[in-house]
């Protein structure tokens, strides 16, 4: 028989991510109008092991739909990571009449949640990352913030780089992920990008590319390098060099985390948020949600760490015809 659940906690956990915020309101205000009582976990699961446990009411999430971060903070544990530290997650949520927690994060955070529902806290997980890195789903939270945001950067780059006849290397974040390499590549109308999926490692085929469009007229190069493989300093130097076009490297960085969510992180969030604590009600656990061929759906979350995900060859192929 499932069991009752009338307390839930929440967190978020490993990066944080633009929408996260529209989540914990969600979740918050869903579980309220459920009938249950909402404990906000602060600085993930390390916030957790701490008991840095709070009461969370409706108006405690009043004014924060807007906001990027997480007003929960989010933090990175290995403690967690070992059996005793789970063990005792379990306790303190035992001893605080926790019933179940959603988790707000990535596939890292998945697998704290996956060790928790074992011991006996039912878990629900919400994908929460910038770098669309989890295969069961189509959207993770924040991805969209982080690629207009990023998008908009990369503008700004290339129209110095257009008027200094330059070559300009701009890398992105995505961790071992290329897909904000990708979308910008597209949306950015980038020459040449360079993803941990699909990258071959010949740099001579980047120069030939350079040297050849240049001798047609073009007056800037734009390479998208994903953070997976990373070293644009010094591959600025060597393009720099083997070409004779001036290159400059660019590290986007951790702007790409932050800034006010777009209304479709807002309203995704908000939906996967109000959505968890449908499951916890429903008695379920082990559980992500996801996005997928339209509709808001929920896997296990053993299946969906199994699933693999790559970037759509198609859209590489549009991205390489689209620069001419
Ligand atoms: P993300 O959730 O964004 O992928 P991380 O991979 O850094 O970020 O994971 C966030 C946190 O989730 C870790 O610091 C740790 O506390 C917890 N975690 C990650 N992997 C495991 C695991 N195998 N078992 C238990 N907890 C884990
Ligand atoms: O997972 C989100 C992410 O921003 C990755 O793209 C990046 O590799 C990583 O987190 C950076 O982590 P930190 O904030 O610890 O430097």
């Amino acid at each position: 028989m499932a069991k009752e659940i009338k307390t839930i906690g929440v967190l978020t956990s490993g990066g944080d991510a633009p929408g996260m915020n529209a989540a914990i309101r969600a979740v918050v205000r869903e579980a309220i109008g459920k009938g249950l009582k909402v404990k906000g976990i602060k600085r993930g699961y390390a916030g957790l092991l701490a008991e840095e446990i709070v009461d969370l009411e409706a108006w405690d999430v009043s004014d924060i739909i807007q906001r990027g971060g997480t007003i929960l903070q989010t933090a990175r544990c290995r403690e967690f990571m070992t059996e005793e530290g789970q063990r005792e997650g379990a306790e303190i949520c035992k001893k605080h009449g926790i019933d179940g927690i959603v988790v707000i994060g990535g596939d890292g955070s998945f697998r704290g949640a996956q060790k928790l529902a074992a011991l006996g806290v039912n878990t629900i997980a919400v994908p929460g990352t910038i770098d669309l890195d989890i295969a069961c789903t189509e959207y993770t939270i924040g991805f969209d913030t982080a690629v207009n945001t990023a998008m908009e950067a990369i503008d700004k780059v290339r129209d110095t780089s257009t008027s200094h006849e330059r070559c300009s290397i701009i890398e992105v974040m995505g961790r071992g992920a290329g897909h904000i390499a990708l979308w910008c590549g597209i949306a950015n109308g980038a020459e040449d990008i360079l993803l941990p999926e699909k990258y071959d490692y010949d740099e001579q085929k980047l120069v030939n590319n350079i040297i050849e469009k240049r001798r047609r007229g073009k007056k800037h190069h734009i390479i998208i390098n994903a953070e997976g493989i990373g070293h644009s300093a010094s591959m600025a130097k060597r393009i720099e060099a083997a070409t004779g076009v001036e290159t400059r490297a660019t590290i986007l960085g951790h702007m790409q985390r932050g800034g006010s969510p777009t209304c479709k992180d807002r309203v995704y969030a908000s939906t996967m948020g109000a959505y968890a604590v449908d499951l916890m009600c429903e008695g379920k656990s082990n559980r992500v949600v996801a996005y997928r061929n339209g509709d808001y759906v929920d896997y296990d979350i053993d299946e969906a760490l199994m699933m693999q995900k790559g970037v759509s060859e198609y859209q590489c192929q549009v991205c390489k015809n689209m620069s001419q």
